[in-house]
């Protein structure tokens, strides 16, 4: 039994069987055979992990050190674009008979763009290098050959703040509209039914490759608390080069507050307010009051999120479905 707070019902895919929305059956094959360049820098990640601050920081390092990029205000999702992204919102945008407005930033750069082919592998395609590009995919329904063309970057958070993220943005995404309770979210979480399935599933699958050269396996609590050492890091992994002005320029442009002022400000082209990723229209109002998509951006909030009852189950999943079958992956959780 599957959740079914998803539009058209949800598919198994891979291996770890991960879980996608059933448009992605259409997509597979685009997926699977996607042409990454050298430059790419891919970012690997399970859901509300610290994507699209991840997303935001190589964008910024390999694009906008000086912070004198006029693209910086285009919306994440042209900027850096969501691989996968149409079997999510294929639905959305055809009810807009496909006039979203990316689809206008995506025929802006390629005037042939098909949106039927996929708005937002078509931003894919016409992405500057180097292309940051995200997905929730996990490795093994990603090109074979991923980590000998490019590189990747893939970021864990605990399980526990994955979690209570996680909930939040069930209940915030329209596309979700999540009415179930918190202990029922607890267990569709621990037993892999949540779109992108396990959270243990994609880190098994992640965590064997982190001694590859072409992939840095971070975490989200280093990042919060020591940006600078991580930046540094990613920096000497990218090769990009700068100069410690210019990282602290990408830690603050990066920062939280930042990021949640700067999110509805964001334009897709002429002007035009968004309707991809973090727009308001695509939010019900009430979790937006609770947090809208940046809420709380805390390592250990969890401890005001989740129940007692739930963090004993929690704490069996973590011991049984990940410390067990990957000792050595250990989580801060403050
Ligand atoms: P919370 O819900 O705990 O606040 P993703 O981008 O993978 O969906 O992850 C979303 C989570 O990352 C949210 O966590 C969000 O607030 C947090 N986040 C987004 N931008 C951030 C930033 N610049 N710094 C720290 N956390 C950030």
């Amino acid at each position: 039994k599957n959740f079914p707070g998803y539009v058209d019902g949800l598919v198994r895919a891979g291996p770890s069987r991960c879980l996608l929305p059933t448009a992605y059956n259409r997509f597979a094959e685009e997926y699977i055979n996607f042409k990454f360049r050298s430059s790419d820098v891919v970012i690997v990640t399970y859901a509300k992990c610290g994507t699209t601050w991840m997303q935001e920081i190589l964008w910024t390092m390999c694009h906008n050190p000086d912070l004198d990029n006029p693209d910086a205000d285009l919306d994440l999702s042209i900027r850096s674009p969501f691989l996968e992204f149409d079997c999510m919102v294929d639905v959305l945008t055809k009810k807009n008979g496909h006039n979203s407005t990316l689809v206008k930033a995506l025929q802006k750069r390629d005037p042939a763009a098909s949106p039927d082919a996929g708005v937002f592998l078509g931003l894919t395609k016409v992405a500057e290098d180097p292309r940051i590009i995200k997905t929730h995919l996990p490795f093994s329904i990603l090109p074979l050959n991923l980590l000998d063309t490019c590189k990747v970057v893939y970021v864990a958070r605990n399980p526990k703040d994955a979690l209570s993220s996680y909930l939040h943005h069930h209940r915030l995404i329209k596309i979700h509209d999540y009415q179930g309770t918190d202990d029922q979210f607890v267990d569709y979480f621990i037993n892999g039914q949540l779109l992108h399935g396990g959270y243990a599933d994609h880190l098994a699958e992640a965590w064997p490759l982190r001694g590859h050269k072409n992939l840095a396996f971070l975490f989200y609590e280093d990042l919060k608390r020591d940006p600078d050492a991580q930046l540094k890091n990613l920096d000497a992994f990218l090769g990009t080069g700068l100069t410690d002005q210019q990282l602290d320029n990408v830690k603050n442009r990066t920062g939280f507050s930042n990021m949640k002022a700067r999110m509805g400000a964001c334009v897709a082209v002429d002007g035009d307010a968004v309707e991809g990723m973090g727009v308001t229209a695509l939010f019900n109002a009430k979790a937006a009051q609770e947090g809208g998509f940046y809420r709380k951006g805390k390592a250990g909030s969890w401890k005001e999120d989740i129940s007692e009852k739930n963090l004993a189950k929690i704490d069996r999943y973590i011991a049984e479905q990940i410390t067990a079958k990957m000792p050595d992956l250990k989580f801060s959780y403050e």
